[in-house]
């Protein structure tokens, strides 16, 4: 018995929720394969589109995989073949797409021993081995769909929300590798008070705006106090990009998780698209080449 997933990719952050926003993408991600086998264990024995460990403890999706077998009593294995279309380092939830397949695959198989929520815990699994850190912002809304808040990680606390019917992301990947561990490496340990005031209003207003259908809230709470000025610097062209989606018609603009991708938001597949079109124009410009999606958040 086996399964067919399409994987999303996703965008984490939201500008104002480190590590505790994401949302889901519609048209962009990797496809797996999940079978059931009589042989124990966890096997990956596939992947295309990306040079990456076929060992079980050294792939995110195997040591997502284990991570939930090793709460389950079950005499049967599992095979994975990996289709990868999500670059590494891209901030668009490259890991967060293969560990939440994992799981989610098993589970369906198994006749859902678990929930999608409590699928989280395990997928966070992966993302440590990718990063050094198990952060949900990814898989959550891979798991769930949607806009995704983690309100705690310990103990887990997943919620997903509401939000408007259209709302597109734009998202714009110059072709550099960016590690989730490097990016987090320039990141302060501590904040001031100042901005922390800042950055919990901006949280709360893009989840009342997202959940009363405001755009023009949304747009004001897509704000970054704290990580964005460190990590920007690390993408080229960064405001440029942000300024012309802005001057587009974003509602806001930022860092898709921890970069070089960056993503606007915007009302309308037309805003949209043409905030692609004027983003393009910039790298193009900078000779720097770039991948490009517009997706309807699903
Ligand atoms: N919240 C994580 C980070 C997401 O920004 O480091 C990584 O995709």
């Amino acid at each position: 018995m086996e399964i067919k997933l399409f994987c999303p990719a996703t965008i984490a952050n939201l500008s104002c929720g480190f590590d505790v926003l994401g949302l889901c993408l519609d048209n962009a991600g990797d496809e797996m394969i999940v079978r059931k086998v009589a042989q124990k264990g966890v096997r990956i024995t596939k992947i295309e589109g990306a040079d990456l460990p076929l060992e079980t403890e050294k792939n995110v999706a195997g040591v997502a995989a284990l991570a939930m077998l090793e709460t389950l009593d079950v005499d049967c294995g599992f095979e994975i073949e990996i289709y990868k279309h999500i670059k590494a380092g891209s901030g668009i939830g490259s890991s967060a797409a293969s560990s939440a397949g994992a799981v989610f695959g098993i589970n369906e198989l198994l006749g859902q021993p678990y929930s999608r929520k409590e699928l989280v815990q395990f997928a966070m699994q992966g993302e440590k081995l990718a990063s050094g850190n198990a952060h949900a912002d990814n898989v959550a809304p891979a798991l769930l769909g949607g806009f995704t808040l983690v309100r705690s990680y310990s103990p887990l606390d997943i919620i997903r929300i509401d939000s408007p019917e259209e709302l597109f992301a734009t998202v714009v990947h110059p072709q550099i590798e960016l590690k989730t561990s490097d990016a987090r490496s320039v990141l302060k340990q501590t904040v001031s008070l100042k901005s922390a005031i800042m950055q919990w209003g901006n949280v709360g207003g893009l989840v009342a705006g997202l959940y009363t259908k405001d755009y023009d809230l949304i747009g004001r709470s897509l704000h970054d106090e704290i990580v964005e000025p460190l990590r920007s610097v690390l993408i080229p062209g960064f405001d440029l990009i942000k300024q012309t989606a802005l001057e587009n018609g974003a509602l806001g603009s930022g860092i898709s998780g921890s970069g070089p991708s960056i993503f606007a938001l915007s009302k309308g597949k037309n805003t949209a698209d043409q905030i692609a079109k004027a983003m393009s124009e910039v790298y193009e410009k900078m000779n720097l080449p770039y991948e490009i999606h517009v997706s309807k958040i699903n």
